[in-house]
């Protein structure tokens, strides 16, 4: 299904608006999750909605929830979401991070009774028209292995990073610390295709190629072994521990669990500008230099270049823009769904 970015997003906040949610909220939300889809990340776009909305008319994420900052200092705030939109108060926990940092050099913000927050590299990028390094992270519900275990013991905890650059594109790292989403698998899944045999490990934490194990019967790797576990528990102290959020098996999953009960996610923001550390244009050139360098390194047999975290999903997304997206069968389906269930006229989106 191609659309254009503008409808899908016109849809999207339709849909928010028809189960409660304000106008800004709507946008806020619809904001995150078509970026995501034009940065070509599926798994953590609109293809989301359905079940978020699904929990808003449950009543475990509040339509009219308000996030609010509940300790603070001038270099970090401790933020309650009110069980309010995922996207709404870690939307908001950034700008207070940004803020923050723009008076006093860097800021780090928590959030705790937030929900799933879909792509953390969305609220990292929000440093980079701020001209300030973004960092974006978050707990989820274990469904991920550690080196020895049988099953999951952390979430796919996912981690953010954005720097802006000069002329060349903003550095854009957006990443589970499994070995990929748990996302992909389900994706997988429910278009009949086996999966890389490094990705899941079955209940016997023997590896599997096949993601219908996903999650009762199966975990993801940790990313890279025991340093990605290490990296996961790292963000379950920042976002969970430190905030007063819901630790590992406390999370709820945001699509599988009763949607009337909230699901206590947690997660955490860092910003720091630049120009308390040096010119920004200084900074700028020095990163284009260095992300130049890596570009004109020298190429394995038979590869074509050499990308930087964040070039492919700018490129996609200017393509987008431009095009319009191409939605996977799995996400319009989705689509489809929470059309039905609101009685929306998807096919206007198409136009
Ligand atoms: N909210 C949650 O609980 C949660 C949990 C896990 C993941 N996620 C999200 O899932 C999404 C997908 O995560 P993923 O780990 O599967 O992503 P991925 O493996 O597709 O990409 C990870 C990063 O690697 C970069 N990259 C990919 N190929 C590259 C190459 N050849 N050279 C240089 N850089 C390259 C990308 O630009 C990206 O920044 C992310 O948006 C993440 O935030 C969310």
């Amino acid at each position: 299904m191609k659309v254009s970015a503008q409808n899908l997003h016109a849809f999207c906040v339709e849909a928010l608006i028809q189960v409660g949610v304000s106008q800004a909220d709507a946008r806020t939300t619809a904001d995150v999750l078509v970026t995501t889809d034009t940065w070509g990340t599926f798994t953590h776009g609109t293809k989301a909605l359905r079940a978020y909305v699904r929990r808003l008319r449950g009543g475990g994420l509040r339509k009219n929830g308000r996030p609010k900052v509940v300790s603070e200092g001038p270099a970090w705030a401790l933020v309650d979401g009110d069980s309010s939109l995922g996207m709404v108060s870690s939307e908001f926990a950034m700008q207070t991070a940004l803020a923050k940092a723009a008076a006093v050099g860097i800021a780090f913000v928590g959030l705790r009774n937030n929900c799933h927050y879909g792509a953390a590299g969305y609220y990292a990028s929000m440093a980079i028209e701020k001209d300030m390094i973004g960092i974006s992270m978050a707990n989820d519900i274990p469904t991920v292995n550690a080196p020895g275990a049988r099953g999951s013991v952390l979430g796919s905890n996912p981690f953010g990073f954005a720097a802006p650059a000069g002329k060349e594109k903003p550095i854009l790292l957006d990443m589970a610390t499994s070995t990929v989403a748990g996302g992909k698998v389900f994706a997988a899944a429910a278009l009949g295709k086996t999966i890389p045999g490094d990705w899941l490990l079955d209940a016997n934490a023997k590896p599997t190629t096949d993601p219908t194990l996903f999650s009762h019967a199966g975990s993801l790797t940790p990313l890279g072994g025991y340093k990605g576990y290490g990296i996961a528990f790292l963000i379950e102290v920042l976002s969970a521990i430190l905030t007063g959020a819901a630790i590992r098996w406390q999370v709820s999953s945001w699509t599988f669990s009763d949607p009337s009960k909230p699901t206590g996610h947690g997660a955490a923001f860092i910003a720091l500008h630049i120009a308390s550390f040096m010119p920004v244009e200084q900074f700028k050139e020095r990163i284009d230099r260095a992300i130049r360098e890596i570009h004109a390194a020298e190429k394995a047999d038979g590869a074509g270049r050499i990308y930087l975290p964040g070039e492919m999903e700018w490129e996609r997304r200017e393509k987008a823009l431009v095009e319009g997206i191409d939605l996977p069968e799995d996400v319009s389906a989705s689509l489809r769904g929470l059309a039905e269930d609101l009685n929306l006229d998807l096919n206007r989106i198409l136009r």
